[in-house]
């Protein structure tokens, strides 16, 4: 349980679709702290996400600290590209993944909202959702078409949220997005308007706070959150490079080094790189030393020599250490000590999430 008390507290959560991304982590968090959660699911992830609630492929996700399991009250369809369900155009409102979902629309979800729990039933709005077609594309070669997609999906959606959500909330209610640092630095990667769309969501949220704090004594903010290899971050591309922390002394480095190459032998093709970084002090045999390691361990990727700058740049203290980068060099996930079969198990799975 968080040390806050939201019991009696609901909160509506758009942008969950699996157990990866932020907000299964969010929803989970404020379900810990005892508040009701709805859940806004975007219709072409719908099906996947109650088919992984039903077949309890997440049940090891949703098990609470404090017992049971993260239930949700109610998954909504929400397609936040949509203001009213007019505004969506026929051939998406009549295909195979929206025709049977009923006003998927940010109005539609406000309405549906009022019906199932009545006027004021929400305390709590989590924006977690982005979406920008063309974020492979740098900036320079983006069309018209995708940045203002990204725009309106990742970042007019919040607007329309709260024009339709606010009056449904209790004083004293906060409504929070989620924002990312390529708002104020150039991210390469991070392309098709998207740092564009994060930035009109930082400023927007200002406005908003200023303007829905007056109107409805609510709060407004984002949170500019770091890399998590979700499944939106993984359509970007997200993880560069796996790094390995080593020495030819350190016994727990003899069993995960066999691993980790197996691991880059898979995933090298898909674009991952693997920094193998032996920490031996110097010494004049030094690279005798490895290369006799390496032969002996059957092991055939590239090594680089620390002189203890990498190392110091990365606070290694235990050996072995292995990381996952993402372009922007920031770690995603990391592990110190023998990288047993569990352990494998967990990196596979963020490796298969983000490349
Ligand atoms: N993952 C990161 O590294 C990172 C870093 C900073 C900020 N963020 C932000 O966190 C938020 C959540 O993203 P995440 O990385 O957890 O990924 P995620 O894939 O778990 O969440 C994004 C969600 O948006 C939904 N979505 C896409 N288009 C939609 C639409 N038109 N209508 C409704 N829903 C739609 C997707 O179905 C998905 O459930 C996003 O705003 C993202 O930009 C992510």
């Amino acid at each position: 349980m968080l040390a806050i008390d939201l019991t009696g507290k609901r909160a509506l959560v758009a942008g969950i679709a699996d157990d990866a991304g932020y907000g299964f982590a969010i929803a989970k968090a404020l379900a810990e702290a005892g508040a009701g959660v709805v859940v806004g699911t975007w219709p072409p992830a719908l099906n996947i996400f109650e088919t992984l609630i039903r077949r309890g492929k997440i049940d090891e996700s949703r098990k609470l600290a404090r017992g049971g399991m993260l239930e949700f009250e109610k998954i909504y369809p929400l397609d936040a590209a949509y203001d009213t369900l007019a505004d969506c155009p026929e051939e998406i409102r009549t295909s195979k993944r929206y025709n049977e979902r009923g006003d998927f629309s940010i109005q539609g979800l406000a309405d549906a909202m009022r019906r199932d729990f009545g006027d004021k039933p929400l305390d709590i709005v989590v924006h977690s959702l982005a979406n920008g077609p063309e974020v492979k594309k740098p900036l320079l070669e983006t069309s018209r078409n995708g940045y203002l997609t990204a725009i309106g999906v990742s970042a007019y959606s919040l607007v329309s949220m709260l024009q339709r959500l606010a009056p449904l909330m209790r004083p004293g209610g906060s409504a929070v997005s989620l924002t990312y640092l390529a708002s104020e630095r150039a991210v390469p990667g991070y392309g098709g308007g998207m740092s564009s769309a994060k930035a009109a969501l930082e400023s927007d949220t200002r406005t908003l706070a200023f303007e829905a704090g007056r109107k409805y004594g609510i709060r407004v903010n984002t949170i500019s959150a770091g890399p998590l290899a979700s499944r939106a971050a993984s359509a970007i591309g997200f993880i560069e490079e796996m790094v390995d922390f080593w020495a030819t002394w350190c016994a727990p480095c003899r069993i995960s080094m066999p691993r980790g190459q197996k691991l880059w032998a898979e995933y090298e093709p898909r674009g991952m790189e693997l920094y193998s970084v032996d920490t031996d002090d110097a010494s004049p045999g030094r690279e005798a030393e490895i290369r006799a390691f390496l032969q002996e361990n059957g092991l055939r990727f590239p090594v680089a020599i620390d002189d203890g700058t990498a190392s110091a740049a990365f606070s290694v203290s235990r050996l072995p250490t292995m990381m996952l980068l993402d372009r922007t060099g920031q770690i995603i996930w990391i592990h110190v000590g023998a990288l047993t079969q569990s352990e494998e198990h967990a990196l596979r799975a963020t490796l298969d999430r983000a490349l």
